[in-house]
């Protein structure tokens, strides 16, 4: 099997946060550290691993962190005091609100009461008009941030090019929309956004330059939906019974990797190709979160 046509989200993670590391020292330097908390409400495992990987990734690069955990129980109005307490501390600059939350919280509240200066998820309304205006001052959600990377330093020509996206969220598809459809340099594609109720979805998949697949549904995407060289970026996270496994499951994504591999021009492997990207996004929007609150310019991380 051949595994050159590889796009290596842990490497390309890498050269940001070693970009990011510079802006941290120069930030301590000029400010005081970056600081960044993660609020989690409940015990959904899945949110319980991402958001140790992305606390560690901090405590790596010099980013001071902490974790709030609150019950499952805990009511909007509760959560709302806290977001109201950590918008007016001036030790943090990003507060990140894991999702999925609890059902009986409104996620689009919670999202709408983080600061929009603090909202270095970009899922504050104000970030999410800006990046759909073409607005560059505003935060871009951290996993459509970290796909568009990954075509960047892939030198995957964008301008011009058919690229589809399956899945319609407001975390990845809906913004990797907005970023790859902007008149702008590495983007200016001709966006096609798929979902549970496209019809002929193989037939938008066969046309694409660039296939995302952010639909959440096990290997979904097989080989006879993929055109002969197409860059395949999979950010699907989905666990799947395996009687073969130690704990009975398996991890995999949204794309049949061995038989699409073969077909694609390029790749990315799952796990990782998108996961060490959402991180990097989101540590780096973490030092821009901190230069704007103590009114220093982007300059200063020309170091
Ligand atoms: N849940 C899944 N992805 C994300 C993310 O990027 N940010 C937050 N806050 N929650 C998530």
């Amino acid at each position: 099997m051949a595994l050159d046509n590889l796009i290596d989200g842990r490497v390309i993670a890498n050269q940001i946060h070693e970009e990011t590391q510079r802006r941290v020292i120069a930030l301590k330097d000029q400010c005081g550290p970056p600081g960044l908390v993660f609020v989690r409400v409940g015990e959904d495992s899945a949110s319980r691993v991402y958001v140790g990987m992305k606390e560690k990734a901090c405590e790596r690069l010099g980013i001071q962190s902490q974790i709030q955990v609150l019950p499952e129980e805990t009511t909007e109005k509760e959560l709302l005091g806290l977001i109201g307490e950590l918008n007016i501390d001036p030790a943090i600059h990003g507060i990140l609100i894991q999702a999925p939350l609890p059902k009986h919280i409104s996620e689009a509240t919670i999202f709408s009461a983080v600061s929009p200066n603090k909202d270095v998820d970009g899922f504050h309304p104000l970030n999410v008009g800006k990046l759909l205006l073409g607005d560059t001052d505003g935060f871009i959600p951290c996993t459509p941030a970290g796909v568009h990377e990954l075509l960047i330093h892939s030198r995957t020509p964008i301008d011009g090019t058919d690229v589809v996206i399956l899945g319609r969220g407001n975390i990845v598809g809906k913004p990797m929309a907005a970023i790859l459809c902007q008149k702008s340099e590495y983007a200016n594609a001709t966006v096609s956004l798929c979902h549970s109720r496209t019809e002929n979805i193989d037939e938008h998949c066969q046309r694409a330059d660039i296939l995302i697949a952010a639909i959440g549904v096990p290997q979904f995407v097989k080989e006879d939906m993929v055109k002969p060289g197409a860059v395949v970026i999979d950010v699907g996270v989905n666990r799947i019974p395996d009687s073969t496994a130690k704990n009975g499951s398996q991890l995999v994504g949204d794309v049949d990797f061995d038989a699409v591999q073969k077909k694609a021009g390029l790749i990315t492997p799952n796990p990782g190709g998108v996961g060490p990207m959402t991180i990097a996004m989101l540590l780096r929007n973490t030092t821009q979160a901190c230069a704007k609150a103590n009114g220093l310019k982007p300059d200063i991380f020309n170091t």
